[in-house]
């Protein structure tokens, strides 16, 4: 029987196909399979754009096995579950046959990747490993030029407003708000009315041919945003 395959989660950074890391690319150019989330049939996984120009560098791209299992943008961890389980069994046939499958992802793996849902599937039977990325919220700290945090400063991520929010305020010096998307005008006023928030700055599309960078929150929170609050 032929030794399984290696699950290898890989971090694509948050547009520019050149911030990929070099371990990342190298390995892109010899996995046999790339296995690309994206959240809709009809629409293009952005982490599998980001990786293109990498993937036409080898000479067996148009043989590729392309692998992009749906996960829609719900809620519900029910439907969520039953479509991890779908990709993870996918997934498994793969590296059942002896290859290696590179599972591509936005920003880095750790940070809210649905690559976790399927690593936690595959773990105990495959072996995983996770290549890091540019995460989103450094990279909007690269585009506004400026630092997130100094010397004992506390950094903190939020995905979305819950009844925690205005503790983690009133200890946070600087927050990164992720899935902008999901602000509501509450969580922006509630921001806005904190004493000591010095400033607000989101940008849409990082690094991406669209970015934009807005004074305040974003009015049309394209999917791609993220906010950064300095506060004190
Ligand atoms: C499901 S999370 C994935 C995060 C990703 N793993 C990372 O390390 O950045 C998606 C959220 O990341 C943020 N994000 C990812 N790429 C971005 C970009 N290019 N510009 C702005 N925000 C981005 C947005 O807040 C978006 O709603």
């Amino acid at each position: 029987m032929s030794e399984k395959g290696k699950l290898i989660g890989i971090g694509v950074g948050p547009g520019d196909s050149e911030l990929l890391t070099i371990k990342a690319s190298k390995t892109l150019k010899k996995v046999k399979v790339i296995c690309a989330p994206k959240s809709s049939p009809n629409k293009e996984s952005i982490a599998l754009s980001i990786v293109k120009p990498t993937l036409e560098e080898r000479e067996d791209y148009k043989k590729l096995m392309i692998v992009e299992p749906v996960f829609p943008m719900v809620e519900d961890d029910s439907i969520l579950e039953k479509h991890w389980d779908d990709a993870s069994a996918i997934i498994a046939n793969y590296l059942d046959s002896g290859r290696d499958v590179a599972f591509i992802t936005l920003g880095d793996p750790s940070i809210f990747s649905t690559f976790s849902y399927v690593q936690k599937r595959l773990k105990d039977n495959y072996v995983t490993e996770i290549i890091p990325g540019i995460t989103s919220f450094t990279a909007c700290a690269a585009s506004i030029n400026q630092p997130l945090v100094e010397k004992n400063e506390i950094l903190t991520i939020v995905p979305k407003i819950d009844n925690r929010i205005s503790n983690v305020l009133d200890f946070s010096d600087s927050i990164a708000l992720m899935k902008a998307s999901r602000n509501t005008e509450e969580l922006e006023n509630l921001i806005n009315s904190k004493e000591g928030t010095k400033e607000i700055i989101s940008v849409e599309n990082c690094t991406n041919k669209n970015e934009k960078i807005i004074k305040g929150f974003s009015k049309n929170k394209p999917y791609l945003t993220t906010t950064i609050v300095k506060r004190k």
